[in-house]
């Protein structure tokens, strides 16, 4: 094993550290040929335009991801998505359009949950189903009529990192690429998103650089039992990503909530015992933001904060700050996933916890 680390200690580490990389080969066909049908597939050309909606169902982290998505498809294809957790979904009576395309999203290509939803999905009524997955013709993929190939390598340790990322780049390219199809990306639009997507791998890299800052915090919350993550709009599902990281490998209990529903619950727990994480870049519910990041001083809560340099935040009394790269537009999900891993892995060193292979956990969960 110490051959294939390299310089690293655990895979995880390895795997954060090689996200430009997977970014970099993930993009490299978008960037080629622009927002194409053709990514998805050869049948994408005849399928893509007829779709009138779109249907995510995947577990985990992968699930994460998708709820990211569903920001994109609305706001740029302007097309309806809901997102499943693949474990329900099919074994409630979901409503079916047959016109609406089931995006299923793994990196294993594997889990049973995802791949018996897909087959309930196309049993109600779906037609067509687009595979978003690492693992080439793995099961999945193989039972879906569309599929984008994410190209981050194999992922070794059980907490996905770089499979999550590329995982949210697959999905904006399907975002822009319908709303192409759909008539809303204008060309000058299509050459800014291009540009977001070729300039994502540095950005990136920069968020990799914080490591000695975010250790530090991490060693803080090595000594607590009880985590609150913050996020709003596209970043509420950062928020959750980097709560699932924490349990999962730290063992230190964590969740996520949207910021603007502190006051119908969590707001009860804050007190100084419970450190509070808020991604909050500079987007437009910055100053929202700001105003639930009150609320939870007022009540004697310790924030940690990774915000970039135009949220303006500066460090006081109970008010940590780690400044993130400069603002990446739509792609700052992408950007902010790298902190909430990084506070996880370094957490979880501090506990001396299994990193690579937290108890209880399987990489692939292939039984129900
Ligand atoms: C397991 C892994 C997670 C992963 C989830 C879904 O729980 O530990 O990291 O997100 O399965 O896996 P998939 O391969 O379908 O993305």
């Amino acid at each position: 094993a110490s051959l294939e680390l390299g310089p690293y200690s655990h895979f995880m580490q390895k795997e954060i550290y090689e996200q430009p990389k997977a970014l970099s080969d993930t993009i490299e066909a978008v960037l080629d040929a622009g927002f194409a049908m053709q990514l998805f597939g050869e049948n994408a050309e005849a399928l893509l335009p007829k779709l009138t909606g779109v249907k995510i169902i995947a577990c985990g982290t992968s699930y994460y991801a998708g709820l990211t998505a569903k920001y994109w498809i609305e706001s740029i294809a302007g097309v309806q998505c809901d997102v499943e957790i693949a474990s329900e979904y099919r074994y409630r009576n979901a409503w079916a359009d047959p016109q609406h395309l089931v995006v299923t999203i793994s990196q294993s290509g594997e889990t049973l949950d995802t791949m018996e939803a897909l087959k309930y999905a196309k049993e109600r009524g779906h037609q067509y189903a687009l595979s978003i997955c690492n693992v080439r013709e793995s099961a999945i993929p193989r039972a879906s009529e569309l599929v984008f190939y994410t190209r981050a390598g194999a992922e070794i340790g059980v907490a996905s990192t770089k499979a999550f990322t590329t995982q949210l780049v697959a999905l904006f390219t399907l975002a822009v690429t319908l709303g192409k199809v759909r008539g809303r990306v204008s060309a000058e639009q299509e050459a800014g998103y291009l540009d977001d997507l070729r300039h994502l791998p540095g950005s990136v890299q920069h968020a990799l650089n914080l490591e000695p800052q975010i250790k530090a915090w991490a060693d803080k919350f090595a000594a607590k039992d009880h985590a609150l993550f913050l996020g709003r709009g596209l970043h509420y599902p950062i928020a959750l990503e980097g709560a699932l990281k924490l349990k999962e490998i730290s063992y230190i209990h964590a969740e996520a909530y949207p910021a603007g529903e502190l006051k119908h619950g969590p707001l009860a727990l804050v007190d100084s015992a419970m450190p509070v994480v808020v991604i909050a870049p500079n987007d437009s519910l910055l100053e929202k933001v700001k105003s639930n990041m009150q609320e939870v001083r007022a009540r004697g809560g310790e924030l940690f904060v990774f915000a970039d340099a135009d949220s303006h935040f500066s460090e006081s009394e109970g008010v940590h700050v780690i400044r993130t790269p400069r603002h990446v537009g739509v792609l700052s999900p992408v950007v902010h996933a790298i902190p909430v891993q990084i506070l996880a892995y370094h957490a979880a060193l501090a506990r001396g916890t299994d990193v690579d292979k937290p108890r209880n956990l399987a990489k692939s969960v292939t039984v129900e």
